[in-house]
């Protein structure tokens, strides 16, 4: 009996999310998302578990956000996996996090291909374990003429140090005759950071109750859509998602004008 329960509670449940996502494809859906995925320690915390038992469950959240994501026809899905910030972390969780990017894509890789999802990277690849880097090339080459859902890890991720470097490399440009200074403008600023074959997020979603962007996507981020939640990463669900598109679609986006 209370088998039968339970069973027709997740139907429903399913059903009722099944209902939503057709409402959500009925409106524009932001084309790039970006996430700050935020509370897996303080979601480790409240169960007396190490903090990297939060990083396990976060990368479990991943699977489920990217597949809902690519459901509902968001183009690109860019996810704050570990900032230039971060190696200031324990060696302990500091390699744990470095490893899950091999178990992610050596668990779901085949399922991301028959997606039709296609892996990127942005962030210093130089720092990066060659064990990480490794899973994540294969996994890009292995995916680079899919056409669905671009998943862009931000790893190893710092947006000044990106900005500089970016003006570095505009002003050698410039000393060798490559870009006139009278070009620069925008559109070919964005074109020298590594976001360069990405539109900008429309929306920025963080979550675990912080206020802030962390050195994330700082030039990227100037005309987006924030939305905050209080849920911790790993709490973090498809109704989640489905609220904050929702929301995003109730906004106005008059990018300064009236
Ligand atoms: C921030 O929470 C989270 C991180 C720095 C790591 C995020 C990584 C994942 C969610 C897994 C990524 C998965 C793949 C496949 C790369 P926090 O540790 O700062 O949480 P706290 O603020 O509660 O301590």
């Amino acid at each position: 009996m209370l088998n039968k329960f339970r069973l027709r509670k997740k139907q429903n449940t399913s059903s009722t999310l099944r209902d939503k996502i057709e409402e959500i494809k009925k409106m524009p859906v932001p084309e790039h998302i970006a996430i700050i995925m935020d509370g897996n320690g303080r979601w480790a915390k409240k169960r007396a578990l190490p903090r990297i038992a939060g990083h396990h469950e976060g990368m479990k959240v991943v699977r489920k956000t990217t597949m809902l994501a690519n459901d509902i026809g968001i183009k690109a899905l860019t996810l704050y996996a570990f900032s230039t910030e971060n190696w200031k972390r324990p060696k302990n969780e500091v390699e744990y996090i470095m490893k899950l990017p091999e178990e992610f894509l050596g668990t779901f890789l085949p399922e991301l291909v028959k997606n039709n999802v296609q892996v990127k990277m942005m962030g210093y690849k130089d720092q990066l374990p060659v064990h990480t880097l490794r899973a994540i090339e294969k996994a890009m080459e292995e995916t680079k003429n899919n056409t669905g859902l671009v998943l862009n890890f931000a790893l190893n991720y710092g947006s000044r140090a990106e900005i500089l470097d970016a003006v570095k490399q505009v002003l050698n440009d410039c000393k060798n005759g490559i870009l006139e200074e009278t070009e620069l403008n925008e559109q070919v600023f964005s074109s020298y950071l590594m976001s360069s074959t990405f539109s900008d997020p429309d929306l920025l979603i963080r979550t675990s109750g912080e206020i802030r962007l962390s050195n994330f996507m700082l030039w990227q981020l100037a005309y987006s859509e924030f939305w905050f939640t209080d849920v911790l990463w790993p709490d973090f669900n498809e109704e989640h998602l489905l609220e904050a598109v929702e929301v995003f679609q109730k906004r106005q986006r008059r990018y300064g004008g009236l």
